[in-house]
């Protein structure tokens, strides 16, 4: 690129891709985004459609960018001023080796869940537990399909099947399982009754289900105006409606000795855990914290019938 420094990217005069950053990054601090100069950076790089390191570079090298191309970044940055997601703007979701495509609709994949991922594939990589060739996986309110997807993408001899309620979320994950190519056998219906033809069949559940309580509406409009009601709230005066219901259907999907993993809110840990010792399911029934030490997953082993 050294021998095009100087040279704008697209037509016209061009803006300095660096004065178009710094402008960019003090109009998103302005309206508190998180991370204004990241997202500044990202949202270049889709409207240029280049890799964010390209931009970068091409900022220190002292290029511009032409009218038609600021003009299309100056909309993507008023939009994300006025807290549209990031990942609604630019359609994409890292999540672990995966980009996944996300809009409104449905609920964008979180770092944090990726733990569960990880405790997941742990589990799979157990012999002692998982020593068929082929252990099945099931993830109830898929989503986008991330979780699904992931362990589809990580553990290939898995049979990974998922199931989300909502039809829009439910099109975003066939448009993923389409997009990766991955192995998933996706369905559409409430987790509560999910997977007939699998009941005492599955090896390991996971989910992340809605679990926000009524009254913690989130602070963060990205969230609160843009993920979907149905993947937030959790339903009942505690938010623990719609888990308790996914584990009670784990309950009846799993083998003896299967295991479930859930995420929840890190204040749900202690009633999550009392709760599924109740039900007299579970044989052990234990919660991890996630990469801050907080309690975000709950892992419980089916009781042998
Ligand atoms: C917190 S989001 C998680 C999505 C995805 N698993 C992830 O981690 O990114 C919860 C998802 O559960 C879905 N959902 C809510 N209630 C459900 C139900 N009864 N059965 C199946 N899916 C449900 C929501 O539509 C939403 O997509």
């Amino acid at each position: 690129m050294g021998d095009r420094s100087g040279t704008p990217i697209g037509d016209g005069a061009g803006t300095g891709l660096g004065d178009l950053l710094r402008s960019a990054t003090q109009t998103l601090a302005g309206t508190g985004v998180p991370s204004p100069r990241a997202d500044a950076e990202a949202l270049l790089a889709h409207a240029l459609g280049m890799p964010t390191a390209e931009v970068r570079r091409a900022a220190l090298l002292g290029r511009g960018v032409g009218d038609r191309e600021r003009a299309a970044y100056e909309q993507l940055v008023a939009q994300r001023a006025a807290r549209v997601p990031l990942q609604h703007l630019t359609g994409e979701a890292h999540f672990r080796t995966l980009t996944l495509r996300v809009g409104p609709g449905v609920f964008v994949p979180r770092p944090e869940t990726e733990v569960l991922v990880d405790l997941a594939l742990a589990e799979l990589a157990e012999p002692a537990t998982y020593d068929r060739a082929r252990p099945v996986v099931v993830d109830l309110c898929t989503g986008s399909g991330a979780i699904a997807l992931a362990v589809a993408a990580e553990h290939p001899a898995a049979k990974v099947h998922a199931v989300e309620l909502e039809e829009d979320a439910h099109a975003w994950a066939q448009a993923n399982v389409t997009a990766t190519g991955l192995p998933v056998d996706l369905r559409l219906g409430p987790a509560q009754q999910a997977f007939p033809d699998l009941v005492g069949a599955v090896d390991l559940v996971l989910s992340n289900p809605p679990y926000i309580p009524p009254g913690s509406v989130p602070v963060d409009p990205e969230v609160r105006d843009h993920d979907p009601a149905a993947a937030l709230y959790g339903l009942g005066e505690d938010g623990l409606q719609v888990p308790l219901e996914v584990a009670a259907r784990a309950a009846e999907l799993l083998v003896g000795g299967g295991v479930l993993l859930m995420e929840h809110a890190d204040v749900q840990g202690d009633d999550i855990v009392q709760r599924l010792r109740s039900t007299g399911h579970w044989a052990a029934v234990e919660d991890h914290p996630d990469l801050t030490g907080r309690p975000r997953v709950v892992r419980a082993v089916r009781a042998r019938p």
